[in-house]
């Protein structure tokens, strides 16, 4: 029988894989963005996920183990879509809200997977390592929010502008995601508070 411990170092070497991956990405996504902000807001994360990486070692450690990355398949293939769309829309007034969409969908991986280890660590009686990957779970929470607000600032509305979606009048009204103000006029564009 395989114990919670083993789930536990499973999810953590899978997390472990995916944070070395999106340090990769993270400087093509910010490459890709033509929003300053949203530029801004992908290199801060990829300091934010330099410290994760150390922050799981040290998870590991708490655990007696050797940090090590087993393939996170979920990532690869977020990753993908992300390289995808960015190359689908590039040049295009959408470009910003797709990046985001992509990144938002590698943060509800990450919240996910670190709400799970966290509530893991705590079963598990290891109260530091708990403790750790709340750490990391509020920055992603934070990561994820600053990427709505972001949205919201202009990215969604930029990507109205975009003409195939401005003669498909009402189609915005369908979409999920961040895109809830319906179809209507680019406005002047509002300061993104970044807050966590
Ligand atoms: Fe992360």
């Amino acid at each position: 029988m395989k114990s919670l411990k083993t789930l536990f170092l499973d999810e953590l070497a899978d997390m472990y894989d995916a944070e070395h991956r999106i340090i990769k990405a993270l400087p093509k996504l910010a490459k890709a963005a033509t929003c300053k902000d949203l530029k801004a807001a992908f290199q801060s994360h990829l300091k934010e996920t330099e410290g994760q990486v150390k922050r799981l070692e040290q998870v590991f450690q708490a655990f007696g183990q050797k940090a090590k990355g087993k393939t996170c398949e979920a990532t690869v293939g977020l990753l993908k879509e992300g390289d995808e769309i960015a190359a689908e829309f590039k040049g295009s007034p959408t470009i910003n809200a797709a990046l985001i969409a992509a990144a938002q969908k590698v943060e509800h991986y990450e919240m996910a997977s670190y709400g799970c280890l966290h509530e893991w660590a705590g079963l598990l009686g290891n109260r530091k390592a708990a403790d750790l990957l709340q750490a990391t779970l509020d920055e992603e929470t934070g990561a994820n929010r600053s990427l709505t607000v972001l949205a919201r600032a202009s990215s969604n509305e930029e990507a109205l502008c975009d003409t195939d979606t401005a003669t498909s009048k009402g189609a915005s009204d369908n979409n999920s995601g961040n895109l809830r103000r319906g179809n209507r006029p680019a406005q002047p564009r509002r300061t993104a508070t970044l807050r966590r």
